[in-house]
């Protein structure tokens, strides 16, 4: 088996900022409400750029951080709940603008865990040494399915798009791995497809494609299992919370975060935040906050780092990654 590493990162979001008082436009609704439950401040919102085009900007800039070309990749994932079109998937369509001919390319739907399980997948590819160098990317244009009169859920999503280059390696990188499913959970958080409605059909279905959450309940699962996904990936390797530089976490509320840092015992400050600059990204909110981090120059070559997801599915997963 193969070591696979990070190479590099990028990432790009709508240069539209959308802060709480433009919201409170719309909905009945103020800064106070959704800063104290939330921690967000604003979001970027989409003002006709596509997934797509978030995915491929996102990929040049990590693909220019690594120093790779596009001809080295093999593999192009996009993890997204909010794909330009079914067919052709996210991938291809970044394939084709890229250039990146020797990929192959497929998108993964894992709502707010894509980024992970994409991860996840790249990961085996590159470990069984099927191929070198994969881009992984977690993009969204969540402003598209959002009820902007539904206030439970307009204030808290955004658009952006993270991406990482991985590679085969001769040092450790990705060091264990963590996924999970529960698709008993799965009734609360809802974005429906196209509806089925044919000639045959006894009746029509309108359902709106917005989509819907009981917060609560996610809430209460979020807190729960991204603590589970933590212990995972510690588990079986001579590293404990420790030795972590930073956990980047899933970017959903800070309230989930701050709850989770003290039921660990840890400092909130382990864990990296850009919730108030961007909201929930889904998909690509732990690239985005991963790039950040790299950029900023925050790691060192040897640093531990966890990335940690939890979403619709229900979905979760982590990894536990030594940079490098
Ligand atoms: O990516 C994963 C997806 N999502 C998540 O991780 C979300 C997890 N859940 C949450 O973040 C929180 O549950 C929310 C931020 C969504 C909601 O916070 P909450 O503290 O659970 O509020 P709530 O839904 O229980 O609502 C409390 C009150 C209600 O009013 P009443 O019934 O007490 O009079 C709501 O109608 O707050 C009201 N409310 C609002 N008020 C002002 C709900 N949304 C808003 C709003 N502005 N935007």
């Amino acid at each position: 088996m193969f070591e696979v590493r990070i190479l590099g990162t990028g990432s790009y979001a709508p240069d539209n900022v959308v802060k709480n008082k433009d919201i409170s436009k719309l909905v009945d609704t103020n800064d106070e409400w959704i800063v104290e439950r939330t921690g967000i401040r604003e979001r970027r919102v989409s003002t006709g750029e596509e997934t797509s085009m978030l995915s491929v900007e996102a990929a040049r800039r990590a693909i220019k951080d690594a120093g790779i070309s596009p001809e080295d990749i093999e593999l192009i994932i996009v993890a997204t709940a909010t794909p330009d079109n079914f067919i052709p998937s996210t991938a291809c369509m970044v394939q084709k603008e890229l250039e990146a001919k020797n990929a192959t390319c497929f998108d993964v739907s894992a709502a707010c865990t894509g980024f992970i399980y994409a991860v996840s997948i790249a990961t085996q590819f590159i470990k069984t040494g099927q191929i070198k160098t994969a881009l992984v990317i977690g993009a969204e244009t969540l402003s598209k399915i959002l009820n902007w009169e539904d206030r439970n859920t307009c204030i808290l999503f955004g658009d952006g798009a993270g991406a990482a280059v991985l590679q085969r390696s001769d040092k450790q990188g990705i060091i264990s791995l963590y996924t999970g499913s529960d698709g008993t959970g799965g009734e609360h958080l809802v974005l429906p497809a196209v509806q089925l409605n044919n000639p045959y059909c006894k009746s029509n279905n309108d359902t709106k494609n917005f989509v819907s959450m009981n917060g609560r309940e996610i809430f209460k699962f979020a807190t729960k299992i991204v603590i589970k996904c933590i212990e995972e990936v510690l588990k079986d390797t001579p590293y404990t919370l420790e030795d972590i530089k930073y956990i980047i976490p899933h970017q959903a509320n800070a309230k989930i975060i701050e709850f989770v840092a003290k039921k660990l015992k840890v400092d909130n400050s382990k864990f990296y935040i850009n919730l108030d600059r961007y909201g929930n990204t889904s998909g690509a909110s732990i690239p985005i906050a991963l790039d950040e981090v790299n950029k900023k120059g925050l790691l060192s070559s040897g640093d531990k780092i966890i990335l940690v997801g939890f979403g619709g599915g229900l979905t979760f997963g982590a990894q536990l990654i030594e940079w490098s």
